[in-house]
């Protein structure tokens, strides 16, 4: 099995890393098509990690197997010597071909053994290419053979095996296949789709891919054969693709085309030098029609490999910034058809559920769709859960920034002493004064209403006739009542967070919240003198050491925790990362990025811990890192960013 290892994360995208025989490949990564015959091949792959730092690269094992040409110096010298590349190399197997020209003529056997021998760092199995417009018996013929083969291959090669999943259309073959895949292969290569890109049907792509998500391992590469436009990218990473493939640049430059992340243009309407890559700096695109054919070919597939080795960094960034949602909203504006498949993708909120994040940085709106991300869905159905567990009717107020002299204000009981909550009106819907900090709430409201000058936007206004309007009594203008707010919000955050019972409990410690002087935001919940929780940008409390053993003692059973294998017990209790194969078992409830508690197998707390990987991931990714500690006991708590102070 391969040794991936994931870095960092956003939702299912993955910063990850392979380690082949030829060296790493860091991914997402898009690996160009390269012609086995380096004659036929427009840009040479050495030239294509140097200059556009695309380090690994994929070839067709099959093309040369045909040419007895290439065959004989392809098992002398090796694929590497063959296409003049020192790294990474994966090879395909032929399927494709069997859909442009409708047969192969090799065997499943042979083809592999060919891959064996010619040294390949990823062989493919030959599959059946299952067309979209296949019939269910025909498409489940397809799966079985493929994953009949794929069985048979893993037994003859010890190093890495990519293994189509196919199934057409239809929702249960694709289950199946990636299930069987996931049993035998390092890499998990959606196929079949190539129509499907070709001829704009992003909807069904979705469809097709987000039927397989849940029966692909986490351990394994994700591979989507065929994508080679920018513009899909992004929208590929959301669906956790690592791996993309593609002769796009070519094709498209033999056609006149430029690919742009927005969409496709043809050279011949480029009337201005709207680029200035270094590309462009030496030949302008205006120019190029001028060429000769087979330059101008050359010349637009560097431009397009430029382009899309770019946009593939630019996803890898926001991965890493916590705004892949936005980019692929961004990019989905490139074509309907493209903002069709981002539609038919949300529509699949099961897939993301169990990697999505507990926070990001941010949350930017980019359009109508920016409130159906699943962060949102999840974040509904924790307040619904919260709304259903009682309290009274609660009131509408217009706008309610948490601080000093707005909390001062609001009644939290009415005229006869009952008690009584407050609304704040939200983009996403009415949500209870208390929780407008946390994510994703807050951040929407702080773009929305506070962001560029966000000091003059915290005036929105709550004025004491909106009470006494409201309340239909005046309001007594001798209280205030921050205090009581503040410790309304410690309870409701602490229910939100940990459940009616645990903020029950802590109601009856007396313990407090304290407000940023800054921001007048609440940072951090205490009991006495000691600090149980801190509270960051994403209004979301995270337990220090010893809010850690407050949490063990109220909610016991598996409720937060991760449990370590006594192994590395010791190493995690002085500070040390936790890492995925010393996992036993995590509460399936607990999301990336979410603080757990970790604990030993007699659940005994050894530390705190900021997770990385979700809960089914723990213990399947055998390399790298589960959760990174953040607190133990001699080390009670990290530093905490000051709330509010972040900007992205
Ligand atoms: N290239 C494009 N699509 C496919 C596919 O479905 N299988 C294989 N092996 N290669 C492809
Ligand atoms: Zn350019």
């Amino acid at each position: 099995m391969n040794d991936f290892e994931l870095l960092e994360r956003d939702g299912l995208a993955r910063i990850g890393r392979l380690t082949t025989p030829h060296g790493t490949v860091d991914t997402p990564t898009l690996l160009p098509v390269v012609h086995p015959d380096p004659v036929r091949q427009p840009i040479p792959p050495i030239e294509i990690r140097r200059r556009f730092g695309l380090g690994a690269v994929i070839t067709s094992s099959y093309i040369a197997f045909r040419s007895p040409e290439l065959r004989e110096r392809a098992l002398s010298a090796g694929v590497h010597g063959l296409i003049g590349f020192d790294g990474p190399v994966m090879t395909d197997s032929g399927a494709f071909q069997q859909h442009a020209y409708g047969r192969v003529e090799v065997g499943p056997d042979e083809i592999l053994d060919f891959q064996n021998r010619i040294g390949t760092d990823i062989a493919t199995v030959l599959d059946v290419f299952v067309e979209p417009s296949a019939d269910h018996d025909e498409a489940a013929a397809g799966v079985r053979a493929t994953s009949e083969r794929a069985r048979s291959a893993r037994r003859a090669r010890e190093g890495l095996l990519a293994v189509p999943v196919q199934g057409g259309p239809f929702e249960d073959l694709r289950a199946e296949s990636a299930t069987d895949a996931s049993a035998v292969g390092d890499v998990l290569a959606i196929g079949g789709v190539v129509p499907l890109l070709e001829q704009y049907r992003f909807a069904e792509l979705a469809r097709a891919v987000a039927a397989a998500r849940p029966c692909l391992s986490p351990a394994g590469v994700v591979h989507l054969f065929g994508t080679g436009h920018p513009m899909t990218f992004a929208f590929g990473a959301l669906l956790g693709v690592d791996l993309y493939d593609s002769s796009a640049y070519h094709k498209f430059a033999r056609r006149g085309r430029l690919l742009l992340p927005e969409g496709t243009r043809a050279l011949e309407q480029v009337r201005e030098d709207w680029c200035r890559c270094a590309l462009c700096h030496d030949l302008p695109l205006s120019e190029l029609p001028r060429l000769a054919d087979q330059e101008r070919e050359i010349a637009l597939a560097r431009h397009n490999l430029l382009v899309s080795a770019e946009e593939m960094a630019r996803v890898r960034q926001a991965i890493r910034d916590g705004t892949l949602w936005e980019l692929a909203e961004r990019r989905a504006t490139a074509h309907p058809a493209l903002l069709a498949g981002l539609r038919a993708l949300k529509d699949h909120r099961e897939v993301f559920r169990a990697t999505e994040p507990e926070s990001r940085r941010t949350y930017r709106e980019t359009g109508i769709d920016s409130f159906r991300r699943p962060a949102v869905d999840r974040w509904r159905d924790r307040l619904a859960r919260l709304l259903a567990s009682g309290g009274g009717p609660r009131p509408m107020v217009r706008r309610v920034p948490l601080v000093p002299e707005y909390l001062a204000l609001i009644p939290p009981y009415n005229e006869n002493g009952a008690p009584l909550g407050w609304m704040c009106p939200t983009p996403l819907g009415p949500v209870p004064i208390e929780l407008i900090e946390t994510y994703p709430v807050g951040p929407i409201l702080s773009e929305a209403e506070f962001g560029p000058g966000r000091e003059a936007g915290r005036g929105a206004v709550l004025v004491s006739e909106d009470v006494t309007q409201a309340l239909g009594t005046e309001v007594p203008a001798d209280r205030d009542w921050e205090s009581e707010w503040t410790r309304r919000q410690v309870r409701m955050l602490l229910e939100y967070r940990y459940g009616a019972a645990a903020a029950q409990n802590f109601g009856t410690t007396g313990g407090t919240g304290e407000r940023s002087k800054r921001t007048h935001r609440l940072r951090s919940i205490r009991q006495d003198e000691r600090v149980l929780f801190q509270i960051g940008n994403d209004g979301i409390p995270r337990p220090t050491f010893a809010g850690a053993e407050w949490v063990v003692e109220v909610l016991p059973g598996a409720h937060e925790r991760v449990v370590v294998e006594t192994d590395a017990a010791p190493f995690v209790a002085e500070g040390r990362s936790l890492f995925s194969r010393f996992v036993r078992s995590a509460d399936p409830e607990l999301a990336p990025g979410s603080s757990a508690l970790l604990v030993d197998p007699q659940d005994r707390l050894l530390a705190v811990g900021r997770l990385l990987l979700a809960p089914g991931e723990m213990g399947v990714l055998r390399r790298g890192v589960a959760a990174r500690v953040t607190a133990h006991r001699h080390a009670p708590s990290e530093p905490i960013e000051e709330p509010g102070a972040d900007e992205l």
